[in-house]
This record gives C-alpha cells, sequence and structure tokens, in this order.
C-alpha cells in the first residue's frame, strides 16, 4: 500500500503557507502566497478573508506542482492560523465586513466595559485585550449595529478556511481560548461571557481538540487537487499553539520564543495556570488535556522591519553591522510599542520610543537599540510568566528573527537564559498543523508525533554582559510609566 502525506495550511498574517509530509514527517514540499493588510485608520488592521481562500488555493497550487504523486496521497490536513480575528458571517455564510485582526487596536474601551460585564478574567482567565475577539464584537456592536444584528456566525480566521474547506462550522481549544468566549478550563463556550458580549452559543461553531477531526475535505477540493478518498481535517491551532506543536514544545515546563512579525514566549502547563497581573495570556494548547501560557509582544520583527523601511535598507543588512562580538548594550534605548503592546502593559494606545540618542547614534546604533528593545520586551515576559508560577531556564528559538545571530546574542544575555536552535528546517505553525493532520488521520498520539527537533547550537548568555544588560532593563522598565503621561 503507498505510504500517505499529511498537509498543514497556516494561514499566517502576510501568507499562506502549505507544508507537506510523508509519515516519517519529512517535508516534501513547503509553498506560499502572500496576502495583504490594510491599515484603514492608525492603529486599525484588517484584511479580506476571501483574500485568506485565494491564497490558499495558489499555495496549493504550487504544492500540486512540485509535488503531485504524493499530494495525491494524502489522508489528513491540519490548520494553523492568527488568533482573535473578528470574522462575521451573514446567514449565506459570507463575510460581512473585513476580518479585525489580532494587532488591531480600536476596542480598547470596549475590554473594560466587558469586563464590568461578566467575570470575563475569572471564566476565560485572561484580561479582555484590545486584540481578542470578544471587544471587537463588542465595538461592531457599538459602531456598525447592522453588521452585529445581521452577524449568523463569528469565526476565527483558520476556521473561516475550515468551513470553505469541509463545509463544517469547527473550531479548536487553543485558537477559541483567544476569543475570551471560552471556558478555558472546562474547554467548553461559555454562555455566560457571550451574553455578555451580545451574542449566544448560535453564533460560536463547534468545538473539537486540534488533533481530533473535525470534518472532512469536499468533493470538489479532492478533485481539483487530485484526491480520492476521505481527507480528514484536522482542529487544528491557533498560530502559537500549532508552532509549538512544530516544536515539540508540548511537554509541561518546556517553552520557546518566537521571533516573528509578534514576539511570544511560550511555555506549555499541565493544567490551565492563569495570572492577569502583567497581561500573561493563559489558553488551552492544541492537545488534549494540556494549556499554555504565553507573553505576547506586538512588535517584535515588525520593530526592525518598520527600522528598515524607515532608512530603506534591509532587515539583514541592518543587523550585518552588527555583527562581531557583543560590546554590551548601546547607549540609548528603544521602546518596541509601534502598534500598542499586550504583556505586560495591556495598552493598544501606548507608543514605541527612542530615548538618548546623540551625534554618535548612527544607522548600527538604532538597529542595536532596536534589538535591545525586543529583547528587553522578552525580559518583560518572562518577569510576568516566572511571577505566574512559570520558571524558564531554557527556551527553543523560532521565527525568521532566529536568522540573527546578534539578536539571538542580545536575547540571551538580557533574558539570560539559554536558547536552543534547532536544526535546519521548517517547525513552524505550518508543519505543527501537519503533524496534527496526521493525529487526526491515523489517530497516532499527538505527544508522540509532536516530537522535539535536533538541537544544533545552545547560545548561552554573556556571563560578562548579564550585569550591564540587568541593569539597562532597569532603566527600560522605567521608561513607560515615565512616558506614558506625554505620549
Ligand atoms: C497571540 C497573537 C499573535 C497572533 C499572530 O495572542 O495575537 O501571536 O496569533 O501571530
Amino acid at each position: 500500500m503507498s505510504t500517505p502525506t499529511f498537509l498543514g495550511l497556516d494561514i499566517g498574517t502576510s501568507a499562506v503557507k502549505a507544508v507537506l509530509i510523508d509519515a516519517d514527517q519529512t517535508i516534501l514540499a513547503s509553498e506560499s502566497a502572500s496576502m495583504d493588510v490594510t491599515r484603514p485608520q492608525p492603529g486599525w488592521s484588517e484584511q479580506d478573508p476571501e483574500s485568506w481562500i485565494t491564497a490558499t488555493r495558489k499555495a496549493m497550487a504550487l504544492v500540486k506542482a512540485a509535488q503531485p504523486e504524493a499530494l495525491s496521497r494524502l489522508q489528513g490536513i491540519g490548520l494553523s492560523g492568527h488568533m482573535h480575528g473578528a470574522t462575521l458571517l451573514g446567514k449565506d455564510h459570507k463575510p460581512l465586513r473585513p476580518c479585525i485582526l489580532w494587532n488591531d487596536g480600536r476596542s480598547a474601551k470596549e475590554c473594560t466595559e466587558l469586563e464590568a460585564k461578566a467575570d470575563f478574567r475569572g471564566i476565560a482567565g485572561n484580561i479582555v485585550m484590545a486584540g481578542f475577539t470578544a471587544p471587537k464584537l463588542a465595538w461592531v456592536a457599538k459602531h456598525e449595529p447592522e453588521i452585529f444584528e445581521a452577524t449568523h456566525k463569528v469565526l476565527l480566521p483558520k476556521d473561516y478556511v475550515r468551513l470553505w474547506l469541509t463545509g463544517e462550522f469547527a473550531s479548536d481549544m487553543s485558537d477559541a481560548a483567544g476569543t475570551m468566549w471560552l471556558d478555558v478550563a472546562g474547554r467548553k463556550w461559555s454562555p455566560e461571557l457571550l451574553q455578555a458580549t451580545g451574542l449566544s452559543m448560535d453564533h460560536m461553531p463547534d468545538l473539537v481538540e486540534g488533533s481530533a477531526t473535525s470534518g472532512n475535505l469536499r468533493g470538489d477540493l479532492c478533485a481539483e487537487w487530485g484526491l480520492s478518498g476521505s481527507i480528514a481535517v484536522a482542529g487544528g491551532g491557533g498560530d502559537n499553539a500549532a508552532s509549538a506543536c512544530g516544536l515539540g514544545t508540548v511537554v509541561p515546563g518546556s517553552a520557546f520564543v518566537s521571533l516573528g512579525t509578534s514576539g511570544v514566549l511560550f511555555i506549555c502547563n499541565d493544567r490551565f495556570s492563569p495570572n492577569t497581573d502583567g497581561a500573561v495570556h493563559a489558553f488551552c494548547h492544541a492537545i488534549p488535556d494540556t494549556w499554555h501560557q504565553m507573553g505576547v509582544i506586538l512588535s517584535a520583527m515588525d520593530s526592525l522591519t518598520w527600522l528598515s523601511n524607515t532608512t530603506g535598507t534591509s532587515a539583514p543588512e541592518l543587523t550585518a553591522a552588527l555583527d562581531g562580538p557583543l560590546n554590551g548594550p548601546a547607549r540609548g534605548l528603544f521602546l518596541p510599542y509601534l502598534s500598542g503592546e499586550r504583556t505586560p502593559h495591556n495598552d493598544a494606545s501606548a507608543r514605541g520610543a527612542f530615548i538618548g540618542i546623540d551625534h554618535s547614534t548612527d544607522k548600527a546604533v538604532l538597529t542595536q537599540m532596536v534589538l535591545e528593545g525586543i529583547a528587553f520586551a522578552f525580559c518583560d515576559s518572562l518577569r510576568v510568566l516566572s511571577a505566574a508560577g512559570s520558571k524558564i531556564d531554557s527556551a527553543l528559538v523560532a521565527g525568521g528573527g532566529a536568522r540573527s545571530k546578534v539578536l539571538l546574542d542580545i536575547l540571551a544575555t538580557a533574558m539570560n537564559i539559554e536558547l536552543h536552535l534547532p536544526e535546519a528546517g521548517d517547525f513552524g505553525g505550518g508543519f505543527g498543523a501537519a503533524r496534527l493532520g496526521l493525529t487526526a488521520a491515523t489517530g497516532a498520539n499527538p505527544a508522540e508525533i509532536c516530537s522535539q527537533p535536533r538541537i544544533v547550537e545552545t547560545i548561552s548568555p554573556n556571563a560578562k554582559l548579564t550585569a550591564a544588560y540587568q541593569e539597562k532593563y532597569q532603566t527600560y522598565q522605567a521608561l513607560y510609566p515615565a512616558l506614558k503621561p506625554l505620549i
């Protein structure tokens, strides 16, 4: 009998990625198609849900062109996607407006209003933050009442793609936890929290575990992609939980640092461990009976992208100028709050700053300040996760930023933890989703399938510089409260 293959579809903010693996988890094809984000007003961030379908179709056409025979042996699909997006569908199952994304800060006021109506912190285990889904619905109810009234279902981005793939309304526990309508300990929707937002259980998709089957691929898509038989579509996960499945961060106590557009410090927990102080995120994991905590930095590598766009110098060129041994922190400081901040401030209106520049501050120094600002933001996440009972001595490192040696040196030294660099390969959300597709199709144990990659390098803190970075971090911490009244 021919060996089966499995597919992960990761609906990222800037691209859809399709990753095809075989039963041994070797990647056979990895293809992407890009998408746009619109910013209709400062602090807003939206995306056309149809662009997810168009990009998925494009990425799948590329996979089919690259590996038609391997694709024809497909048995399972897993989904990963950017979290918290509000995709509002009418009775005809079509989007009523563009999706309001995870990094959209328009609903700060509605967060406070919702918290006054129900025990969101107790049941959903998190502060209601502007990026989350529930306050976005409260904003729509207030500012676009006709759209709110017409809303028949509310879906997360990857679940809209699932609807197109399978015809089913379903979500998984990890992504559902980011809506603020989930009873995160009980892994079920909370009628109380939905009611506080003017919604009911009817507006919600069904819930499945990330490693379980949510439905089967539609016949016309099977025909389009040259597939036969029944193809299971797994629950999948929010992009962070799916990445954790890709990186093998499924064992309680294991952690990873993700250096993407946003930055994430993620730790796997064997139980629901909320701690709303310091804006710690406490969500379900994408595998059964497992939870996780994370600190989320809204503009991590996005801060470097911003500097790159502003200076007209590519990000690799900017960081290459810092190559060589790390000599200690730059004189000035950068606050990376370009689109507000979640952890630890929960402040959608926070803004970034360069502090302490002088005539010697050239492009290289600005780059170092930006990288150190990102690193200090991770120190904040480490501090609040530690206050929430999670001790992190080492973490795997993932995401585009992991390619910058200087950033890794700064990060390990500032956080004073060891960073483990996995072997070359793609262990992101798409790969994690493919693993979940495999477990759904075969019934394999997700904890066994989601093993850790081989570590090829460990970046240790530079003991000569940790004290200097600690001192600088103290100054960094003083800046946000000092500047808040001014900007
Ligand atoms: C997590 C979060 C981001 C998005 C986009 O809470 O908002 O990590 O999932 O990647």
